[in-house]
Protein backbone atom coordinates (compact mmCIF):
# COMPACT_ATOMS: atom_id res chain seq x y z
CA UNK A 1 0.00 0.00 0.00
CA UNK A 2 1.63 3.21 -0.88
CA UNK A 3 2.46 5.17 1.96
CA UNK A 4 1.61 8.46 0.34
CA UNK A 5 -1.94 8.04 0.11
CA UNK A 6 -2.39 7.50 3.85
CA UNK A 7 -1.01 11.21 4.26
CA UNK A 8 -2.14 12.98 1.14
CA UNK A 9 -5.95 12.68 2.68
CA UNK A 10 -5.16 12.77 6.62
CA UNK A 11 -6.94 15.21 8.53
CA UNK A 12 -4.63 17.52 9.98
CA UNK A 13 -6.84 18.99 13.01
CA UNK A 14 -5.17 16.68 16.05
CA UNK A 15 -8.19 17.65 18.91
CA UNK A 16 -10.92 19.57 18.52
CA UNK A 17 -13.23 21.00 21.46
CA UNK A 18 -16.56 19.05 20.61
CA UNK A 19 -18.50 20.15 24.09
CA UNK A 20 -17.71 21.27 27.32
CA UNK A 21 -15.73 18.40 29.03
CA UNK A 22 -15.74 16.70 25.31
CA UNK A 23 -12.68 16.24 23.16
CA UNK A 24 -12.03 14.62 19.47
CA UNK A 25 -9.15 13.45 19.06
CA UNK A 26 -7.72 11.10 16.49
CA UNK A 27 -7.51 7.30 17.19
CA UNK A 28 -3.75 6.68 18.78
CA UNK A 29 -1.66 4.89 20.92
CA UNK A 30 -3.10 5.73 23.92
CA UNK A 31 -6.93 6.48 23.12
CA UNK A 32 -7.00 3.08 21.33
CA UNK A 33 -7.75 0.43 23.74
CA UNK A 34 -10.29 3.03 25.10
CA UNK A 35 -12.35 3.12 21.60
CA UNK A 36 -11.57 -0.42 20.75
CA UNK A 37 -13.96 -1.26 24.23
CA UNK A 38 -16.36 1.09 23.69
CA UNK A 39 -17.09 -0.18 19.59
CA UNK A 40 -17.14 -3.64 20.82
CA UNK A 41 -19.46 -3.03 23.70
CA UNK A 42 -21.29 -1.33 20.81
CA UNK A 43 -20.79 -3.72 18.02
CA UNK A 44 -20.56 -7.46 19.81
CA UNK A 45 -21.33 -9.34 17.05
CA UNK A 46 -18.30 -7.95 14.81
CA UNK A 47 -15.58 -8.96 17.30
CA UNK A 48 -14.73 -12.21 16.04
CA UNK A 49 -14.71 -11.13 12.24
CA UNK A 50 -11.71 -9.99 10.58
CA UNK A 51 -13.98 -6.50 9.56
CA UNK A 52 -13.83 -5.85 13.42
CA UNK A 53 -12.77 -2.26 15.31
CA UNK A 54 -9.94 -4.33 17.00
CA UNK A 55 -7.86 -5.18 13.43
CA UNK A 56 -9.81 -2.35 11.61
CA UNK A 57 -8.26 0.37 14.70
CA UNK A 58 -4.97 -1.16 15.11
CA UNK A 59 -4.38 -1.48 11.31
CA UNK A 60 -5.14 1.95 11.06
CA UNK A 61 -2.38 3.19 13.60
CA UNK A 62 0.52 0.63 12.12
CA UNK A 63 -0.77 -0.14 8.33
CA UNK A 64 3.00 -1.52 7.18
CA UNK A 65 1.92 -4.18 10.21
CA UNK A 66 -1.80 -5.14 8.93
CA UNK A 67 -0.96 -4.84 5.27
CA UNK A 68 -2.04 -8.64 4.35
CA UNK A 69 -5.56 -7.71 6.79
CA UNK A 70 -6.07 -4.18 4.72
CA UNK A 71 -5.72 -5.92 1.53
CA UNK A 72 -8.42 -8.51 2.25
CA UNK A 73 -10.44 -5.61 3.54
CA UNK A 74 -9.98 -4.10 0.70
CA UNK A 75 -9.11 -0.60 2.47
CA UNK A 76 -6.15 1.68 1.14
CA UNK A 77 -7.53 4.82 3.68
CA UNK A 78 -8.47 4.79 7.46
CA UNK A 79 -8.33 7.22 9.66
CA UNK A 80 -10.62 7.38 13.11
CA UNK A 81 -11.53 9.76 15.50
CA UNK A 82 -13.03 9.27 19.55
CA UNK A 83 -14.93 11.57 21.23
CA UNK A 84 -13.71 11.36 25.09
CA UNK A 85 -14.38 13.22 28.27
CA UNK A 86 -11.01 12.49 30.11
CA UNK A 87 -10.06 9.38 29.08
CA UNK A 88 -13.34 7.73 28.62
CA UNK A 89 -14.46 6.91 25.21
CA UNK A 90 -18.18 8.24 24.62
CA UNK A 91 -18.32 8.19 20.75
CA UNK A 92 -16.66 7.13 18.02
CA UNK A 93 -16.56 8.02 14.21
CA UNK A 94 -14.09 7.30 11.41
CA UNK A 95 -13.37 7.24 7.14
CA UNK A 96 -12.47 4.59 5.11
CA UNK A 97 -11.80 4.40 1.49
CA UNK A 98 -11.73 0.68 -0.44
CA UNK A 99 -9.58 -0.16 -2.90
CA UNK A 100 -12.43 -0.96 -5.51
CA UNK A 101 -14.70 2.45 -4.92
CA UNK A 102 -14.27 5.58 -6.96
CA UNK A 103 -11.86 7.38 -5.20
CA UNK A 104 -14.82 10.57 -4.21
CA UNK A 105 -16.06 7.60 -2.26
CA UNK A 106 -15.87 7.37 1.40
CA UNK A 107 -17.91 4.77 3.99
CA UNK A 108 -18.51 5.92 7.32
CA UNK A 109 -16.50 3.19 9.97
CA UNK A 110 -17.54 2.15 13.40
CA UNK A 111 -20.04 5.29 14.13
CA UNK A 112 -21.71 5.17 18.02
CA UNK A 113 -22.21 6.87 20.64
CA UNK A 114 -22.35 5.15 24.06
CA UNK A 115 -25.41 4.14 25.62
CA UNK A 116 -25.68 6.23 28.40
CA UNK A 117 -25.22 9.30 26.34
CA UNK A 118 -27.46 9.50 24.04
CA UNK A 119 -30.32 11.39 22.90
CA UNK A 120 -28.17 14.69 23.24
CA UNK A 121 -27.82 15.19 20.02
CA UNK A 122 -23.98 13.83 20.21
CA UNK A 123 -24.68 11.78 17.09
CA UNK A 124 -25.94 14.46 15.06
CA UNK A 125 -23.26 16.37 15.77
CA UNK A 126 -20.42 14.07 15.13
CA UNK A 127 -22.27 12.95 11.83
CA UNK A 128 -22.07 16.28 10.87
CA UNK A 129 -18.60 16.36 11.68
CA UNK A 130 -17.71 13.86 9.88
CA UNK A 131 -19.55 14.38 6.38
CA UNK A 132 -17.69 18.16 6.51
CA UNK A 133 -13.77 16.74 7.46
CA UNK A 134 -15.07 14.18 4.07
CA UNK A 135 -15.94 17.08 2.07
CA UNK A 136 -12.91 18.63 3.21
CA UNK A 137 -10.90 15.51 2.44
CA UNK A 138 -12.58 16.13 -1.14
CA UNK A 139 -14.54 12.89 -0.52
CA UNK A 140 -18.41 13.52 -3.04
CA UNK A 141 -19.97 10.99 -1.53
CA UNK A 142 -20.34 8.91 1.50
CA UNK A 143 -21.53 5.36 2.19
CA UNK A 144 -21.98 3.16 5.06
CA UNK A 145 -23.72 0.09 6.77
CA UNK A 146 -25.80 -0.42 9.23
CA UNK A 147 -28.25 -4.22 9.96
CA UNK A 148 -31.49 -4.49 10.79
CA UNK A 149 -30.84 -5.93 14.62
CA UNK A 150 -32.70 -4.27 16.98
CA UNK A 151 -29.88 -2.10 18.58
CA UNK A 152 -29.10 -0.52 15.28
CA UNK A 153 -33.02 0.95 14.90
CA UNK A 154 -32.28 4.19 16.22
CA UNK A 155 -29.45 5.05 13.81
CA UNK A 156 -32.20 4.61 10.46
CA UNK A 157 -33.87 7.50 12.01
CA UNK A 158 -30.49 9.50 12.32
CA UNK A 159 -29.24 8.46 8.49
CA UNK A 160 -32.59 9.23 6.95
CA UNK A 161 -32.93 12.25 8.41
CA UNK A 162 -29.63 13.27 7.00
CA UNK A 163 -30.39 11.94 3.29
CA UNK A 164 -28.79 8.59 3.33
CA UNK A 165 -30.79 5.95 1.14
CA UNK A 166 -30.53 2.33 1.11
CA UNK A 167 -29.18 1.66 -2.27
CA UNK A 168 -28.24 -2.27 -1.21
CA UNK A 169 -29.61 -5.02 0.70
CA UNK A 170 -27.56 -8.06 1.64
CA UNK A 171 -29.55 -11.13 4.32
CA UNK A 172 -26.65 -12.57 6.56
CA UNK A 173 -25.90 -16.16 7.46
CA UNK A 174 -28.55 -15.76 10.48
CA UNK A 175 -31.12 -13.73 8.25
CA UNK A 176 -30.07 -10.40 9.45
CA UNK A 177 -30.07 -7.93 6.46
CA UNK A 178 -27.00 -5.89 6.30
CA UNK A 179 -28.63 -2.32 4.57
CA UNK A 180 -25.87 -0.60 2.63
CA UNK A 181 -26.90 3.55 2.50
CA UNK A 182 -24.97 6.18 0.05
CA UNK A 183 -25.34 10.05 0.45
CA UNK A 184 -23.65 12.80 -1.41
CA UNK A 185 -21.65 15.00 0.36
C1 LIG B 1 -27.37 5.97 16.21
C2 LIG B 1 -26.68 6.70 17.34
C3 LIG B 1 -25.26 7.04 16.92
C4 LIG B 1 -27.44 8.00 17.64
O1 LIG B 1 -26.72 8.73 18.64
P1 LIG B 1 -27.44 9.86 19.51
O2 LIG B 1 -26.38 10.68 20.15
O3 LIG B 1 -28.47 9.27 20.38
O4 LIG B 1 -28.16 10.71 18.37
P2 LIG B 1 -28.97 12.04 18.51
O5 LIG B 1 -29.19 12.41 19.94
O6 LIG B 1 -28.31 13.03 17.64
O7 LIG B 1 -30.39 11.61 17.90
C5 LIG B 1 -30.64 11.74 16.51
C6 LIG B 1 -32.01 11.21 16.16
O8 LIG B 1 -31.99 9.79 16.10
C7 LIG B 1 -33.27 9.29 16.53
N1 LIG B 1 -33.09 8.52 17.75
C8 LIG B 1 -31.98 8.41 18.48
N2 LIG B 1 -32.22 7.58 19.53
C9 LIG B 1 -33.49 7.17 19.43
C10 LIG B 1 -34.31 6.30 20.20
N3 LIG B 1 -33.87 5.69 21.31
N4 LIG B 1 -35.59 6.10 19.81
C11 LIG B 1 -36.06 6.73 18.70
N5 LIG B 1 -35.33 7.57 17.93
C12 LIG B 1 -34.06 7.77 18.28
C13 LIG B 1 -34.15 10.49 16.82
O9 LIG B 1 -34.83 10.82 15.64
C14 LIG B 1 -33.09 11.53 17.15
O10 LIG B 1 -33.53 12.84 16.95
P3 LIG B 1 -34.47 13.58 18.05
O11 LIG B 1 -33.78 13.45 19.38
O12 LIG B 1 -34.53 14.98 17.53
O13 LIG B 1 -35.79 12.87 18.01
C15 LIG B 1 -26.67 5.84 18.62
O14 LIG B 1 -27.99 5.47 18.94
C16 LIG B 1 -25.83 4.59 18.50
O15 LIG B 1 -24.62 4.64 18.70
N6 LIG B 1 -26.46 3.44 18.20
C17 LIG B 1 -25.78 2.15 18.16
C18 LIG B 1 -24.70 2.09 17.10
C19 LIG B 1 -25.24 2.19 15.72
O16 LIG B 1 -26.33 1.74 15.40
N7 LIG B 1 -24.42 2.80 14.85
C20 LIG B 1 -24.74 2.93 13.48
C21 LIG B 1 -24.50 1.68 12.75
S1 LIG B 1 -22.99 1.76 11.90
Amino acid sequence: MPLWHWRKKEWDSVSTIFATELLLERLHAENIEEAIRLAEEIFPHDISHLESPGIEYRASLNPELYSSELATLGLDFQQHWVLQTGERAVALTGLQHKIGDLPHIVWLGWFCVAASERRRKLGSRLLRWTTEVARALGYREMRLWTTTLAEESQAQVLYERFGFRIFCEEVEFDGTRRLYRTCSL
